[in-house]
């Protein structure tokens, strides 16, 4: 049987084409189905929606907005054009392909260039095929991949880095002085990477008591980048030692569930 790709689309409501059918899963006049939720600007999707979205079996998810630089709430389309890079590059640590995210623009009024974007996306998912995190049996690690990844996007420090790309590197400091792009996403690349790895470490003792050694196994990490990462959040009171086996401390999670 042909693969038909479960789709969810997150539509600004000034870019919706007049008369497409969102109770009926927003066919146009037999454009392919995707599943559509309407949004008053694409800015107010959450990027842990956009996740949650893909571990509870979505094949794609596509973000429709208004062309830059139009937006009825001033910036809202580029707030989400930076939310959809940080996404991507998290997806990317999930075993998930990023290309099963996609961000277009599109006007109500151009409704042949919507249906091009879904048709487009649509041939796109087709050819990656079914999501490892759909069907009966999914991707146990993965999805726990994408766990960690959506504790990540609930991190403060991350939202605000992510929320000040253009004042750090469009506005000059006290010094005179700015970032450079290239800078900054390094910058973020570090801070998405230490975040989406502590929140994999802390999912890890969250099940169970683990070794330094049995985390570096399971993260096919270093033991003293791991080690790094557990006295911080040691010190921030996320984790603790829990017990003793021989010489060996074993870490297990504090507090209520982060992931
Ligand atoms: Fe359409 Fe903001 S109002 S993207």
């Amino acid at each position: 049987m042909m693969f038909m790709p479960k789709i969810i689309g997150f539509v600004c409501n000034w870019s919706l084409p007049v008369g497409v059918d969102i109770a009926s899963s927003s066919s146009i006049h037999g454009y392919p189905k995707i599943r559509i939720v309407r949004v008053m600007c694409i800015g107010i999707i959450d990027p842990s929606i956009v996740l949650e979205t893909f571990a509870k079996g979505a094949d794609g998810v596509l973000v429709i907005g208004c062309h830059p630089p139009d937006c009825h709430y001033i910036e809202g389309n580029l707030q989400a054009e930076r939310k959809i890079k940080m996404l991507k590059k998290l997806i990317s640590r999930t075993g998930l392909e990023p290309a099963r995210l996609r961000l277009d623009w599109a006007y109500a009024s151009e409704i042949e260039r919507f249906t091009k974007i879904i048709s487009d996306f649509r041939n796109q998912v087709t050819a990656l095929g079914q999501s490892p995190l759909a069907g009966e049996r999914p991707d146990t690690d993965i999805l726990m991949n994408i766990k960690a990844a959506k504790a990540a996007t609930e991190d403060f420090r991350l939202r605000l880095l992510v929320g000040r790309e253009i004042e750090l590197t469009e506005k000059k400091n006290m010094f005179g002085e700015k970032m450079s792009q290239g800078e900054f996403d390094k910058m973020i690349d570090i801070a998405i990477e230490t975040v989406y790895l502590r929140n994999k470490i802390y999912l890890f003792v969250k099940n169970g008591p683990l070794s330094i050694r049995e985390l570096s196994k399971r993260l096919n990490l270093d033991p003293r980048v791991v080690l790094h990462h557990m006295v911080v959040m040691k010190q921030e009171g996320l984790v603790a030692v829990s017990e003793v086996k021989g010489t060996t401390p074993l870490y297990s999670a504090l507090g209520e569930a982060r992931c």
